[in-house]
């Protein structure tokens, strides 16, 4: 079965970026010049995805207004003869019915949010994009996954290596060697200290899920920081179904962290053909100032 849609987690508060994110959703801020969010839309077409759908909450509308039509906005740049500019802001709007918008009223956490869209799935295979994990290759990752998909037919989870010293940052994977440079998931666990965490290896905000996985975000347990977490229901569904770690070919960046937003905003400033010669040029007297 084709993957068709994808679940994009957008309600959170976006606290380590206050006062930035007081008014304007976190998913809002921009990398170079396209909000952190429209990364993760792209992938998701480029993907093959048809059916985007949003899990918001308050504070939200800037979100939806963006992939909407501003014809006022629209209007202006035809009048001015900014052809180029009106064709970015025209081409973002997905086709009419494309997203679908549900509010998550709580914020019980990232498990919580999922189930929040489960009667808008239904009962098919579907995506997950946490958009704050920004992933820079030709290849979007998720079409990767998907090719990964259509020769498992199982449960899958980017992943990469993380410093033991970070593993308190990520799901952490318990996991044995599989085919095609994957691994088979035995067990897992959200955020262990590095002392408890039975390895190195990552999870990272792509997963492809079959629907089993409602079952399991259903039961509403709570896990690590008082949440309902993803990675408590994952390890649920492995006993029931197989689950993968998919290894991806990109370079990612953590966009929730300040840090990672900066280095994000760097490297792809660093491949835009309009400003990447004259940061280069700054980098350089920065560099050698210090
Ligand atoms: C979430 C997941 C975690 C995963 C991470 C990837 O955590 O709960 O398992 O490793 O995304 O970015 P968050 O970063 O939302 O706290």
């Amino acid at each position: 079965m084709k993957i068709k849609k994808a679940i994009f987690p957008v309600a959170g508060l976006g606290t380590r970026f206050l006062p930035a994110t007081k008014a304007m959703p976190k998913e809002m801020l921009p990398v170079v010049d396209k909000p952190i969010i429209q990364y993760a839309v792209e992938e998701a077409l480029a993907s093959g995805i048809e059916q985007l759908i949003f899990v918001t909450g308050g504070g939200k509308t800037a979100l939806e207004n963006h992939f909407d039509r501003s014809y006022e906005l629209e209007d202006t740049l035809r009048k001015r003869g900014k052809d180029d500019l009106l064709q970015t802001i025209e081409s973002l709007v997905p086709k009419s019915g494309t997203i679908v918008y549900t509010r998550q009223s709580e914020p019980l956490g990232l498990g919580h949010a999922i189930w929040c869209a489960r009667d808008i799935v239904g009962d098919e295979p579907f995506a997950v994009l946490l958009a704050d994990d920004l992933i820079q290759n030709d290849v979007p990752v998720l079409h990767q996954m998907i090719n990964e998909f259509d020769r498992l037919r199982a449960s899958m989870v980017a992943i990469f290596e993380v410093p033991k010293e970070e593993t308190s940052k990520y799901g952490i994977l318990e996991a044995e060697p599989a085919h095609n440079g994957t691994v088979r998931i035995k067990s897992m666990i959200e955020k262990p200290d590095p002392a408890e965490a039975p390895s190195n290896l990552a999870a990272i905000g792509r997963y492809i899920f079959t629907p089993k996985i409602f079952d399991y975000l259903g039961m509403h347990k709570k896990g690590a920081g008082g949440e309902i977490q993803l990675t408590d229901a994952m390890v649920a569904l492995l006993e029931d179904q197989p689950i993968f770690g998919y290894r991806f070919k990109g370079t990612r960046f953590d966009c929730g962290d300040k840090a990672g937003f900066q280095m994000a905003n760097l490297a792809f400033a660093l491949e835009h053909p309009e400003i990447r010669d004259t940061l280069k040029e700054y980098i350089n007297t920065q560099v050698h100032k210090n």
